[in-house]
């Protein structure tokens, strides 16, 4: 039976108030005083909307504003917004164990979410390493190949993004994030990625994928390319930060020959893209592809804070006991919300919701694109979908600023939807719960349609 006031995950929007409201806007200056500025955009005077509660695919603000979700909170609530199973699991877990001593006493659901994501992994890869974020995952799996392989350099792609702390930063393209910190991120040489509306070649100089592919084998194999000493690349099957760019398959497939021919590692940062996010279990089985390490996180737990890396026996191995832990390594709440988060996943056939509502999702875009000049690409796999705004003609000169007033449209009819995607922050990238419902999707499609509108009518 439910609470008063409590939400069942199906509702559609309902707007009260000016967005934001005027408690996220006390909230907000409250924040702002204490509150590092790295940790939000306040220090910038932006007022974000602060979440009150959420279920499944509906988040309520602190001013009773009801949401439509299209972000699943950066592609983390897979299995939807506190999904009572979860919720469940957490409780009962966290009344009973709360924290085992890590490395020296582990714990049962450590045991059963280890032998639960072997079994979901691709191929051979069936040993795992739990940590709690994905930076700490990503960090992990690049001391993991360098250790194995006994070499030094990281191949990543210019449009990745694999984590702000050290060596995950290290790997991450950004100049924003990297800049300060240059001086003590050495071993990551980038490449280009093939984004194929914006050809990092230019427009017209060919097949993205295929000048890519080439750059690359070129980086590996040419005696002067000035790079050397090659351990892994690492790669987003899908980038996210980047914007949604998304490779074809053939692509991925000429990483993974590459690096096999040239016995360097191929890391999968599938944290974005794991556990249904893409329409199969994880992004690279589209391509059929095996990578010698996987990492995950974001969407693992639906929300509690867990990720991991996954690798082969053979690489594995390279470690010594103890030589790479932390101390909430294998927490057994986020063990247990992981197991329940999975069993979701599974049970209600999320993946293959995530391909058959992402198709519906990206259509129903594409057919609104047409009459909106500020539309210049839908692009989308499974429930990852994207609308990248551009200055209406064919310049493909990106829409920072209109994007920005799309999100803030998007608010005021009740629909959530992240700012600043993309490159050049003008991205909407939509990432759904797998579990919205198909009401709620089309609520948000029609809204998408009038807030593009009434952007479009207002810089006319
Ligand atoms: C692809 C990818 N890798 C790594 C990370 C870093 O994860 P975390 O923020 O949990 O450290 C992120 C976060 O957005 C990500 O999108």
């Amino acid at each position: 039976m439910l609470m008063e006031g409590e939400l069942v995950g199906t509702e559609l929007p309902l707007v009260k108030t000016e967005i934001p409201g005027p408690r996220s806007r006390e909230l907000a200056s409250r924040l702002g005083e204490h509150e590092s500025p790295a940790a939000s955009g306040i220090s910038d005077g932006e007022i974000p909307v602060f979440w009150d509660q959420a279920r499944m695919a509906v988040i309520v603000d602190v001013d009773g504003n009801r949401y439509v979700d299209l972000t699943a909170g950066f592609c983390v609530a897979v299995a939807g917004h506190s999904n009572p199973r979860i919720v469940s699991a957490i409780s009962q877990q966290a009344a009973r164990l709360l924290h085992s001593q890590g490395v020296q006493n582990p714990n049962e659901p450590r045991v059963r979410l280890v032998e639960r994501l072997a079994g979901l992994a691709p191929g051979p890869l069936d040993v795992v390493h739990l940590v709690t974020t994905g930076g700490e995952a990503i960090e992990t799996a690049l001391k993991t190949a360098r250790l194995h392989t006994g070499r030094h350099t990281i191949i990543a792609f210019q449009g990745g993004f694999h984590g702000k702390i050290g060596g995950a930063l290290a790997a991450t393209s950004q100049t924003f994030y990297r800049e300060p910190f240059v001086s003590v991120l050495p071993g990551v040489v980038h490449v280009p990625f093939p984004d194929e509306y914006r050809n990092p070649f230019g427009e017209g100089a060919g097949d993205p994928a295929e000048l890519c592919a080439r750059y690359l084998e070129r980086v590996l194999t040419h005696p002067a390319s000035g790079v050397c000493d090659v351990a892994a690349v690492i790669m987003e099957p899908v980038q996210g930060h980047g914007g949604w760019i998304i490779p074809p398959a053939r692509f991925v497939q000429r990483v993974r020959e590459l690096c096999t021919r040239l016995g360097i590692l191929l890391i999968a940062d599938e944290i974005i893209t794991g556990f249904g996010r893409t329409g199969a279990w994880f992004a690279l089985n589209h391509a059929g592809v095996v990578p010698d390490i996987l990492v995950c996180g974001k969407g693992m737990a639906s929300g509690y804070p867990i990720s991991a890396v996954i690798t082969t026996r053979e690489i594995a191995r390279s470690w010594h006991a103890y030589q790479q832990s932390t101390t909430f390594l294998g927490n057994p709440v986020g063990a247990a919300a992981a197991l329940a988060s999975i069993a979701e996943v599974e049970e209600r056939g999320l993946v293959e919701r995530s391909r058959v509502e992402g198709a519906y999702l990206k259509e129903r875009l594409q057919t609104i694109a047409k009459r909106h000049p500020l539309v210049g690409d839908v692009r989308g796999i499974g429930m990852m979908v994207a609308i990248e705004l551009v200055k209406p003609g064919q310049s493909k000169e990106p829409a920072p600023q209109e994007t920005k007033q799309v999100v803030a449209a998007l608010l005021r009819r009740g629909v959530m939807c992240t700012n600043y995607g993309g490159t050049y922050h003008n991205v909407l990238k939509l990432s759904p719960p797998l579990v919205i419902t198909r009401e709620q999707l089309d609520v948000a499609i029609d809204a998408i349609d009038d807030s593009l509108a009434e952007v479009e009518a207002a810089s006319t």
